[in-house]
């Protein structure tokens, strides 16, 4: 991220803070600029937040295709100023009702992790515009075909390419490449869009026209069904017909998101709203802020504070041992019985807790048993865990009124399967590379991930509320694989325990481990990033054996974790405020009444 950019967003917020607490407007933040546009528009156009997310969403689509869409899914968290409530739309994709077990390993041996994503047999039925179609009729003001406005003229009209769409572009693991449709969007005459170049995507534009004239029901059935169904069944040729997707027309005129509430938790006094199952994001995140709340982890006359040794080893064992339970307890509980209450008990958090030494990296922890403490569950094995992808999509938003979308939405990898639905022009996800690869051999055993009809893969995202008081404070969220949940977390610990402002939390450098066994990732080296995670702490968690081996004193943060946009209402003022990322082109717009 250049320094002028980032320089470029912390002067929107100030602005939006400056203009705010004249007229209390809304505020939308999102990781591009045209897709804020589109949101803004709603808002100036007297939408609601709900309003505003669909016309985000579906801009997305256009500007930012390699990361969310219609061809995938994603949870809408909206808390309803009104009533004080907390809900989320589940649009996650679902399993195809032909889909089995051992789907991607036939022979009890796991097919190529980079083949099956990228054949027909990864996509899972998608739920986007199902359930973005179900918000605004339950909570927004504007019709389908009005939010989809803007994203038509930016698919009709063009856009300039950024840099991360064009990196994305160069830096895709052939995804742009494989699949003729895709590769003729994305790289016309064999050559990858470059930063600046002006991209039209007709195909898309009629679509998005065919779905605001005819409502979901264009996309859910008919002649853009048939397409869908057909071009899933394309494999890479390595796989032959296994690599064939399972999807039926059924499958996709039956799609149906679900309502979930939201799982609820505390810290220090705070109140979170978090992503329940079929997502790890909530549990995970709600899991290791319950092993470090008896660290006083803001505190550095204690040898604590932000980026210390000792915070950041407190971090990384909290985040190992939640993950070893992540890869047994959590899946689609729609499914499979996920012990939430016993992940969350104080007590056995507690024991897990006990777990961590100062000073000692831990050997490689196991699972826990939580059932004790839950009798919903059953016992399940740990599983191999599948491939994470680094992308997906996380906005936030509120209104004048104070309803809030905290909205993560995703096609899985960058590009999804790589699949564009010929002559539609949107890509299609390779969501069922989220469950296990590989299924349990015992089936009394069971295990929460594993493919079944019907199911939804297990998710990381993790749209988030802070309240305080029983006030709104806070809504976030990130993509990022599995690094969603550690995202998450960091900007949770920056506002509560380091007294960090939202735009000060999301831009100070993240630590990440998401397997019991791994190593850590973490930033600092990135040129927008000053100060980073410091040499001497890196050196401290390399002495510990968290990082990989390398010099004393040199850099070994370098990675880039998340992106995260999240709107605030300061509670004194009452002023709502944005904040954006730097890791993208994050953009915070205000709109005045
Ligand atoms: N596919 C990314 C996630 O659901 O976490």
């Amino acid at each position: 991220m250049p320094l002028l950019q980032y320089v470029y967003v912390l002067v929107l917020c100030l602005l939006s803070a400056a203009a705010l607490a004249a007229s209390p407007v809304g505020v939308v933040a999102v990781s591009h600029p045209a897709a804020a546009a589109a949101g803004a528009r709603m808002l100036a156009e007297g939408g609601n937040a709900i309003d505003a997310a669909a016309a985000v969403q579906f801009a997305l689509n256009v500007v930012e295709p390699q990361s969310s869409g219609i061809g995938g899914g994603g949870f809408m968290m909206v808390y309803l100023a009104k009533t004080g409530e907390t809900v989320i739309v589940d649009s996650r994709e679902r399993a195809p009702a032909h889909a089995r077990a051992d789907m991607f390993a036939p022979d009890g041996l796991p097919m190529s992790f980079a083949l099956a994503s990228t054949s027909g047999l990864a996509v899972g039925v998608p739920g986007t515009l199902r359930g973005v179609d179900l918000a605004l009729r339950r909570w927004g003001s504007k019709k389908l075909s009005a939010t989809l406005a803007p994203a038509i003229e930016l698919a009709e009209r063009g856009f300039r390419v950024n840099r991360f769409l064009a990196e994305d572009i160069l830096h895709d693991g052939g995804r742009t490449q494989w699949q003729p449709e895709t590769a003729a969007i994305f790289r016309p005459g064999g050559v990858p869009l470059a930063e600046g170049n002006w991209l039209v995507q007709p195909d898309l534009a009629k679509t998005l026209k065919r779905i605001a004239a005819r409502g979901p029901d264009a996309f859910y059935r008919g002649a853009l069904a048939r397409a869908i169904v057909q071009v899933q069944q394309r494999a890479r040729s390595e796989l032959g017909a296994a690599g064939r997707g399972r999807m039926t027309l059924a499958d996709l005129a039956h799609y149906q998101p679900a309502i979930r509430a939201p799982l609820i938790g505390h810290y220090r006094g705070w109140t979170l709203a978090g992503m329940p199952p079929p997502s790890s994001g909530g549990l995970t995140v709600m899991q290791i802020l319950g092993m470090l709340e008896p660290y006083p982890l803001g505190d550095s006359a204690q040898g604590y504070g932000f980026g210390s040794p000792k915070t950041l080893h407190l971090m990384i064992e909290a985040m190992r041992l939640a993950f070893a339970d992540r890869a047994v307890w959590m899946g689609d509980d729609d499914a499979v019985p996920v012990p939430r209450r016993g992940l969350l008990h104080r007590d056995y958090l507690a024991t897990r807790a006990a777990l961590i030494q100062p000073g000692q990296r831990m050997d490689t922890p196991q699972a826990g048993d939580p059932t004790p403490w839950d009798k919903t569950a059953i016992p399940a094995q740990p599983r191999r865990l599948p491939a994470e992808s680094p992308h997906t999509t996380h906005f936030s938003i509120v209104d004048r009124w104070g309803n809030v979308v905290s909205y993560t939405s995703t096609i899985e990898a960058t590009w999804g399967s790589g699949i564009t639905v010929p002559g539609h022009g949107f890509l299609l996800n390779n969501e069922l590379t989220d469950f296990n690869f590989l299924p349990a051999t015992d089936s009394a055993a069971g295990s929460a991930n594993d493919v079944a009809p019907g199911k939804r893969p297990r998710s990381s995202m993790a749209p988030t509320l802070l309240f305080k008081d029983g006030r709104f404070v806070a809504a976030y969220g990130s993509p990022g694989g599995a690094t969603i949940i550690n995202s998450v977390l960091n900007v949770t610990l920056n506002l509560i325990d380091h007294g960090m402002t939202m735009q000060q939390a999301i831009a100070a450098p993240r630590l990440s481990v998401t397997h019991a066994v791994g190593k850590v990732s973490c930033e600092g080296g990135q040129d927008f990033m000053r100060p980073g995670l410091g040499l001497a702490a890196q050196d401290a968690l390399r002495q510990l054996g968290h990082l990989g081996l390398g010099d004393a004193g040199t850099q070994a943060c370098l990675d880039s974790i998340g992106s995260v946009q999240a709107v605030e209402i300061d509670p004194a003022s009452g002023v709502p405020l944005g904040a954006a990322d730097p890791r993208r082109e994050g953009t915070v717009i205000q709109v005045g009444p």
